[in-house]
């Protein structure tokens, strides 16, 4: 029977090294896109999957993504004073988890996001888990990692989220090498990291959202290094194919590279103009900047 997915980690250990010096002093993952930090889209989508329990992989300079979802008892005080009743309530309801529902474990040097993942090992323990990266964010009907549990009921294995990329482009991404494939969901006979274009397998990308077997702690505790020198989850979760199930899904839905600078500005104006109270303003200026002067 297929064990429920209940856990997601959460890696925000990188350096953001593309998006200096905005995170000289400040986490990628508290980047805003119109009024909430990317973290935010992220455990709103797992919970929204039915996922609660969080672990985040932290490193120095990170602890503002922990307190954003404590409750900020002076806030809410001055907030009620001001008889702002809906806005601490919002806050609540988005903000705040159960009790004991979020951890948070060190990375204490960025070693690549295989060890990233390693690190959250003992929250882990023998359950399938969920892999949100958040500076990776979709805009769908249905959230992405629910469609990704979806398919992991279906399947009984690990999943990957899956895009198209143009070809020049592989060698930013993990690379999916297929045997079946129905449009929707494809079978994975192999994965490579970053690969020179003209030698990738395809096109199918690997994009910022999984759930994997526990299984795929044994393999990152071997430590190796691949591509850029660091340990690398494509490496490990290789090792898992031919072992269990191991599928792409074609997610419905369009991702956003929040990390790069263009992809930030992109989201900042996809998600706008899906916001009823700010899409007009933003069509009408966009246009007053677009449209040649006259
Ligand atoms: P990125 O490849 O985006 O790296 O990591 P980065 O350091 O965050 O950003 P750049 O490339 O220097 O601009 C993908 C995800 O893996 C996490 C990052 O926080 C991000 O969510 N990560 C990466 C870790 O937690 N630890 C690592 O050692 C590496």
């Amino acid at each position: 029977m297929t064990r429920p997915l209940r856990k997601a980690v959460l890696p925000v250990a990188g350096l953001g090294t593309r998006f200096l010096p905005a995170t000289k002093a400040m986490a990628k993952e508290m980047l805003p896109v119109v009024d909430k930090p990317l973290i935010q889209y992220a455990v709103e989508e797992a919970r929204a999957a039915g996922i609660e329990e969080f672990c985040m992989i932290t490193g120095r300079g990170k602890t503002a993504l922990v307190e954003h979802f404590d409750i900020a008892f002076e806030l809410e005080a001055t907030l009620r004073e001001r008889g702002r009743l809906q806005a601490v309530e919002e806050l609540r309801r988005t903000t705040s988890l159960p009790p004991g529902a979020i951890a948070a474990v060190r990375q204490q040097e960025p070693l690549g996001l295989g060890h990233a993942i390693w690190c959250a090992r003992a929250f882990i323990g023998e359950d399938p888990f969920a892999i949100l990266l958040p500076d990776d964010l979709v805009l769908s009907e249905t959230p992405c990692m629910a469609q990704l549990a979806a398919a992991y009921r279906e399947t009984g294995g690990n999943v990957v989220a899956v895009s198209e990329v143009p070809r020049e482009q592989t060698n930013r991404y993990g690379i999916l090498d297929i045997t079946a494939d129905d449009g929707r969901l494809v079978e994975v006979s192999g994965l490579v990291e970053k690969p020179d274009p003209l030698l990738a397998p395809s096109t199918l990308a690997i994009i910022g959202r999984y759930v994997l077997l526990p299984e795929v702690l044994t393999h990152l505790a071997r430590f190796e290094r691949g591509a850029g020198g660091e340990v690398q989850l494509t490496d490990a979760m290789t090792r898992l194919i031919g072992q269990h199930p191991f599928h792409g899904l074609r997610f419905e839905g369009r991702r956003f590279d929040c990390g790069d600078k263009a992809g930030f500005l992109e989201a900042q104006i996809a998600f706008a103009l899906r916001r009823p109270d700010l899409a007009d303003t933003v069509r009408a200026f966009l246009r007053r900047y677009v449209e040649p002067a006259i």
